[in-house]
């Protein structure tokens, strides 16, 4: 690929823009000062750096988050922040997106990504990749209503019914659960129809992908490991 377009592909600008940086000397690939826009390169493991600041070649992008409370996931955000002012402009220009949502109030693991396939992938409605979550309550957990979360529950306005694995009592108040779907609000609307409340949500885990010690508001690069794990931990319906 010649460097030019390598450039535009990773979100540095438009053509023109990416040769008026090669032209004045901004770019580098083994701390030689690349001022060929038409040098052909390899794309294989590439390393290059514009304006002093390393980047690697990546045909597309998956993006591990620790998203914190009051970050919306839309782009235009009205009453919060918005999960997209935690990314520079390279990446924002690649057209990062969600996969799937997590209110603006919820916190942990959010995956974003430039590759539509792999967002369709992980949440078309057929999949059923596991999300793990915990939460506070307002009142303590009964047995009953981890029996009938387990059991599963009806949501108003969705067909069928709506069950958690693993669901287990962590303290009087907090339970961790995992979902399978991943409609609207889902885990809020469980735990209401169970009559509690959730005053407090995390997410853990989506697949096999966890957060680790990732700090809230701290992103990562996934690598290609991870990415096939989140991939084919999903299940067809
Ligand atoms: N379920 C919810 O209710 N909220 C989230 O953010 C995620 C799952």
């Amino acid at each position: 690929m010649l460097l030019e377009k390598m450039l535009q592909s990773q979100g540095f600008g438009s053509r023109k823009h990416c040769q008026q940086l090669i032209k004045n000397g901004l770019v580098t690939i083994h701390g030689e000062i690349m001022d060929n826009p038409k040098t052909k390169l390899d794309l294989n493991g590439l390393e290059y750096t514009v304006h002093g600041h390393r980047y690697q070649y990546r045909e597309k992008v998956y993006i591990a988050l620790n998203k914190p409370q009051g970050y919306e996931c839309s782009h235009q955000a009205t009453h919060h922040f918005s999960v997209f002012d935690l990314f520079d402009d390279v990446l924002l220009n690649r057209n990062i997106q969600c996969v799937g949502r997590l209110d603006q109030d919820t916190t942990g693991l959010l995956l974003l990504t430039d590759d539509g396939q792999f967002l369709q992938a992980l949440t078309h409605p057929k999949k059923h990749v596991a999300k793990v979550y915990q939460m506070d309550l307002a009142d303590a957990v009964t047995d009953e209503q981890i029996q009938q979360l387990t059991k599963g529950v009806e949501l108003r306005n969705e067909d069928g019914v709506f069950a958690a694995t693993d669901v287990q009592r962590l303290d009087t108040h907090t339970l961790h659960m995992t979902i399978h779907q991943g409609v609207y609000h889902q885990v809020k609307r469980m735990l209401a129809a169970v009559g509690n409340k959730v005053e407090r949500l995390h997410r853990a885990q989506i697949g096999t992908l966890q957060l680790n010690d990732l700090a809230e508001g701290e992103w990562i690069f996934l690598n290609e490991a991870q990415i096939t794990q989140a991939k084919f931990r999903s299940t067809d319906a």
